[in-house]
């Protein structure tokens, strides 16, 4: 590690109108820092000759005390160069640059005697900083009730944007100019969203990814959220100018906090190019290291579940059809079974056998537990007790049947957003998953939030997300969080953290209006950004008439691109998401599910735009073997795939699972083509996407045999 240290300082002098430049490692990007005349932080951020910023305000409002965003002189400015390498537990790269150029500028607010820190990272793809409060006599326990934090873009840009919602991030995406943005409007249209708190016309979520006319990339977006709400951004559509907006709680405050502590990371990344956006690092970079000192236990891995068959309708989660259920008084044995429940001890062998069968690591079970007659819409309490399996599933004989085919069960908590009752029983349901062999849990919170008036994105609920990844770290459990706060870095801290939803997921093409075709090709430009997300590809049963005449609802997408998401959609938790029928109609194409790894020695996006497509290459951990997902938005596409990041001199085999000729998303999503050539670092393929389609290829070394078979491409 090489950091070497450097300090102005200033001590009691008072300054107005001080500025200090720092530059990136590489000279690409330029930081200045500045005190106005009042006293007031503010920062500009450049790239080469070009601004990223113009000149934005810092700072904070607090409960019943002065600001923190004026009046303040330097008393020292400390400057810092990193540069150092480290492996993450499992991800897109197996190592990881940290090179940047620290300036943090201590000031004092000279009227109240209070200190503040800001202290600014400034990599070579873009800039983190944030707040800091050291243990003082002026300042200890305080509440931020704003931030004065801005992003002043130079332009209307072209933007990638959500609404801004206090709940939930399962939106679609909608591109617009800065000044079109309409999140309420947008907002209004998608009621098939659980719970739904959007905030106001000009205020989107982050990850928000701007393009602006010169051709430059913007992510706003923040690393290491903790123990402070979410941040959005609210847009100025006449100047652009952008700003920080924070959850509430129900008293309107935003955060608690006491000294010494600080707010994440505000985080601006910014390239010429859309694919190297999608390779940054900094967001991970700002989180800090693995609380979790022995990982040999946490495994990327790929399952498969009793699922879809709920979203379908052809099964229930719950057991009986009654609703109006106390949990306690309840004797569930006495009830009549509907005769369509999902999680049944032979429905889910059946899942067992198939996942044992085709080398998959687990199985998901949604429904196993008591209280799903009334668990939904009702704002319900004691809803359920994590610990009760439904009497038709045999817990401890799966658990012994599961061990036998070498498979692992995956626990299920969907808390119905009651939170107080999941934190009441998770004692006991960890005990239960142990005493079970489960080691990952999927966690879930539909609908509004116990304690009522907090909402999903609320610091309160941050704290609650990372309380849980940190239970779950010192139980060795795994956990894929549905309906959390969106991700910011922590699966950095927290490598058991594998995945969360956090985003519209596939699951919305079964029972809405769904995603479109480009929605792909935008999520990890936006909600990616932050971590990997469980979005439950792989979906062949395409129309949705299959389970119901009628059912007009269609997944968006060819089956090709369902395979391919597999590799441009990162996470280190992926889902065979279809039912097992489905795949063994199709066990050519299914092969391709059974080969991608979820984990990797590097990365490379070969090429990418946001709305538009994504071709993405990754080299399995360990091993000599590539694999590439490409993907299109609702236009067909001639993508050229250039082989040259192979090892040169060498022969390799490509199996290409790609879209047949005359497939298309809406009219033959089902038609595939799968083709074997062998090729060369100097091969140029030469992919035909189909409207809402996709190709994922898999690359090995040759054997002779190979060679003298296969067809060479040409
Ligand atoms: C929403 C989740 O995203 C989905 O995967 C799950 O099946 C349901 N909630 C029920 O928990
Ligand atoms: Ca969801």
């Amino acid at each position: 590690m090489k950091s070497i240290p450097g300090s102005i300082v200033l001590l009691f002098v008072c300054l107005s109108g001080f500025s200090q430049i720092i530059t990136s490692p590489d000279k690409k990007l330029t930081l200045q820092f500045q005190l106005t005349e009042k006293g007031e932080p503010a920062y500009q951020l450049s790239i080469r000759d070009k601004k990223v910023t113009e000149s934005s305000m810092l700072g904070l409002d607090l409960k019943d005390q002065p600001s923190l965003a004026e009046g303040f002189t330097i008393s020292r400015i400390d400057t810092l160069s990193v540069n150092e390498k480290w492996n993450p537990v499992w991800g897109e790269v197996k190592e990881i640059v940290n090179n940047y150029r620290e300036l943090s500028a201590n000031l004092l607010q000279t009227a109240t005697g209070r200190v503040m820190i800001i202290r600014f990272r400034l990599y070579n793809d873009g800039v983190g900083f944030r707040y800091e409060f050291p243990a003082q006599s002026k300042l200890s326990y305080f509440t931020v009730t704003g931030e004065r934090t801005q992003f002043n873009m130079t332009g209307n840009h072209r933007s990638f944007w959500i609404p801004g919602d206090y709940d939930t991030n399962e939106y679609p995406y909608n591109t617009t100019s800065l000044s079109e943005v309409d999140a309420v409007v947008e907002s209004g249209k998608y009621t098939e969203i659980g719970t739904r708190s959007p905030i106001g016309k000009n205020v989107v979520q982050t990850p928000f990814t701007m393009n602006t006319a010169d051709g430059l990339y913007i992510t706003i977006h923040e690393a290491a959220l903790v123990n402070y709400p979410a941040m959005y951004i609210k847009i100025n559509q006449e100047n652009f100018s952008l700003s920080a907006e924070l959850a509430p709680d129900t008293f309107g405050s935003k955060a608690y906090l006491q000294t010494p502590c600080q707010t994440p990371w505000r985080t601006l990344l910014v390239s010429f190019k859309a694919a190297d956006l999608l390779m940054s690092k900094t967001i991970l970079n700002l989180n800090e290291p693995s609380v979790i000192k022995e990982t040999g236990w946490i495994k990327p891995q790929k399952f498969v579940g009793i699922w879809w068959g709920m979203h379908m309708g052809t099964a229930t989660w719950n057991y009986a059809d009654q609703g109006n259920i106390i949990l306690k008084n309840t004797d569930w044995n006495k009830l009549t079974p509907n005769g369509k429940h999902g999680a049944t001890t032979q429905h889910t062998k059946r899942f067992i056998d198939f996942a044992s069968r085709h080398g998959l690591d687990g199985v998901l079970v949604e429904g196993w537990n008591v209280g799903w007659e009334d668990w939904a819409g009702n704002w319900k309490e004691e809803v359920f007790d994590f610990t009760t399996p439904y009497p038709d599933f045999d817990v401890n004989e799966l658990q012994r049947y599961a061990k036998e085919k070498g498979v692992k069960l995956i626990m299920h908590h969907e808390t119905s957003g009651s939170v107080t009752n999941y934190e009441r029983r998770i004692d006991h349901a960890i005990r239960f998953m142990k005493e079970h062999d489960y080691d990952a849990v999927k966690t879930g919170y539909v609908g509004r939030i116990i304690p009522r008036g907090e909402f999903h994105d609320g610091q309160w609920m941050v704290n609650h997300f990372t309380r849980i990844a940190e239970k779950f770290a010192g139980n060795k459990i795994m956990l894929d969080s549905h309906e959390s706060v969106r991700p910011t870095g922590l699966h950095r801290t927290y490598p058991n953290w594998l995945a969360s939803e956090a985003a519209r997921g596939n699951e919305f093409n079964a029972w809405s209006s769904g995603n479109p075709p480009e929605h792909e090709t935008i999520l990890p430009f936006t909600r990616l950004m932050g971590g990997p997300m469980d979005y439950t590809p792989g979906i062949f049963q395409i129309k949705l008439d299959y389970y119901n005449t009628g059912n007009k609802y269609q997944v968006h997408t060819t089956l090709a691109k369902q395979l391919a998401l597999y590799v441009t959609m990162y996470s280190p938790l992926q889902m065979a998401a279809d039912l097992p029928e489905n795949y063994e109609k199709h066990l050519d194409a299914f092969q391709f599910i059974k080969d991608v790894p979820v984990d990797w020695d590097d990365t490379k996006v070969l090429g990418a735009e946001p709305g538009d497509y994504i071709v993405t290459a990754r080299k399995q951990k360990g091993k000599e073997a590539w694999f590439i997902g490409a993907i299109t938005d609702e236009n067909k596409r001639d993508v050229p795939i250039s082989f040259s990041f192979l090892e040169p001199n060498k022969t390799w085999v490509v199996t290409i699972y790609g879209d047949a000729p005359d497939s298309h998303w809406q009219t033959n999503p089902m038609a595939y083509s799968i083709q074997t050539y062998t090729v060369t670092s100097k091969t140029l393929i030469k992919l035909k996407l189909a409207p809402g389609g996709g190709a994922a290829l898999m690359v090995k070394p040759a054997t002779t045999e190979q060679v003298k078979k296969l067809k060479r491409y040409k």
